[in-house]
């Protein structure tokens, strides 16, 4: 299992429910008092979590900066491929220490945000010194106020420059992007130890070119084992970029990991299909960065230069799927999504329509301890609309993470998914993933009860 010794829970006092605020003066301090009150509220039971522990939220650039003209999906959307375009999203370009003081009164010490390539370098090989500014800007905020910044340097987004080259296709699209690296790292390096090179990039291959519904709007499959290499490459070249700049930098992708069921457990089919579209969506990309390879047993193999290129994992976890088999080819065995109603198996759907599955958190991260290497929840997270869900959700899946912890795994942090209300892509401004309301028309934000009972667990770094 992990590196962390085996920790057995310790039975513990109840801790007092009273908020640790200086004076109720403020309309927030109230609202934490109820929030942290109310009879949903935490009750210690008997689990801490291990000193240093990252708590915080998590946030990308196009989702919540707004006005990011330059890239690719600011181009998907303009030419209406998109219900809703993403416009001036949260604003977080202008609010950010706004945001921040909020995020510190919620208890974060640590913040995932991601940096927008477009803005950074808006035409080929010409840098933008205001981007650069304000990336800084953001960064010593956050550390003004106590918060870990862990950093993503491509979160789906691409600048147009690049998409019309040919983007993921372009034979040197790793040189470009590991120059975008370096860049950065001149710049920034001493202010940034964590580091993510690509958000859930096999996500953004299956969107982007199996199923079309991202840019570039692709169903094909050559094209995408292509971008897939070519993606591996990237966070090879980035990682020996950053760890040159940084010795000390921790270094890994956010790796979205989907649990997966048969649609019928009795066909053998649908469960040779759950093991290879588990492979495919969940292991391939960790294994072939683990081990330098590439695997695809019976499909394909390539090795990668430079061996193992991982700090830690970075795992993003929302939720599971049935699969059925449709075939025995390479699409056939990676099965569809069943459309079958799964009522009597399933949790309570999320506003998307996702089911909430906590226990597959625990699952992988137990899974993941195998590369003996500390692990880091990057994003958890849920669209609802009703509050009290929020807090059903994080709760439960807080206390897989403390199972996992308590079994010997090295979870060394959890960053909810999200700190604002922002834009989710397809789906627009209709799922509410926010620690934080935001007010679309007004820009206004609100804390919502949930957070500041998260803010209570992080203060006691127990649940
Ligand atoms: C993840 C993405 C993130 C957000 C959440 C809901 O897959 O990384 O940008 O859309 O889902």
């Amino acid at each position: 299992m992990g590196t962390q010794e085996n920790r057995a829970p310790e039975p513990r006092q109840a801790v007092s429910h009273a908020p640790v605020v200086g004076s109720a003066s403020s309309a927030r301090d109230a609202e934490r008092a109820a929030a942290e009150g109310a009879s949903t509220g935490v009750h210690a039971t008997n689990f801490r979590f291990p000193d240093g522990f990252l708590w915080g939220a998590s946030t990308s650039a196009h989702q919540v900066e707004g006005n990011n003209t330059l890239n690719d999906w600011w181009a998907w959307e303009q030419a209406g491929k998109v219900r809703v375009p993403s416009g001036r999203a949260a604003d977080h370009w202008n609010r950010f220490a706004e945001d921040f003081d909020l995020a510190q009164s919620l208890e974060h010490n640590a913040h995932r945000f991601s940096l927008e390539w477009s803005r950074i370098e808006p035409e080929e090989g010409r840098w933008s010194d205001e981007a650069m500014a304000h990336y800084r800007a953001v960064l010593e905020a956050l550390h003004a106020r106590g918060i870990e910044p862990v950093v993503t340097l491509y979160h789906y987004t691409m600048p147009q420059w690049m998409a019309a080259k040919g983007g993921w296709e372009h034979p040197r699209m790793e040189r470009y992007y590991a120059r975008y690296v370096k860049h950065v790292l001149e710049q920034l390096g001493p202010l940034v130890r964590w580091w993510i090179t690509l958000n859930e990039p096999v996500v953004q291959v299956f969107k982007g070119w199996l199923i079309g519904q991202w840019p570039p709007g692709k169903v094909d499959w050559a094209a995408a084992l292509k971008v897939l290499r070519h993606m591996l490459r990237a966070h090879v070249r980035a990682y020996h970029v950053i760890h040159d700049a940084r010795p000390d930098a921790r270094v890994s992708i956010a790796k979205h990991v989907l649990a997966l069921s048969a649609d019928d457990p009795r066909r053998w089919s649908d469960r040779l299909s759950v093991r290879m579209r588990s492979y495919v969506f969940n292991h391939l990309f960790l294994d072939a960065l683990h081990t330098g390879a590439l695997r695809m047993p019976g499909f394909f193999w390539e090795r990668l230069p430079m061996g193992r290129t991982l700090d830690f994992i970075g795992v993003n976890y929302y939720t599971r799927d049935f699969v059925r088999n449709s075939g025995y080819d390479l699409p056939g065995l990676m099965g569809t999504r069943s459309k079958r109603d799964h009522r009597q198996q399933v949790g309570k759907l999320n506003d998307l329509g996702w089911e909430v599955y906590p226990e597959g958190l625990a699952q992988y991260l137990r899974e993941y301890a195998r590369f003996e290497l500390p692990i880091l929840v990057t994003e958890n997270g849920v669209p609802a609309r009703d509050d009290d869900d929020r807090w059903v959700f994080m709760f439960m899946h807080l206390w897989q993470v403390a199972r996992a912890i308590a079994e010997g795994v090295d979870v060394v942090g959890y960053l909810h998914w999200s700190l604002l209300d922002n834009y989710e892509w397809a789906d627009g401004y209709g799922a509410r993933f926010g620690l934080v309301e935001v007010d679309f028309d007004t820009l206004e934000r609100r804390v919502r009860p949930s957070a500041w009972k998260l803010a209570h667990i992080i203060r006691g770094n127990e649940l």
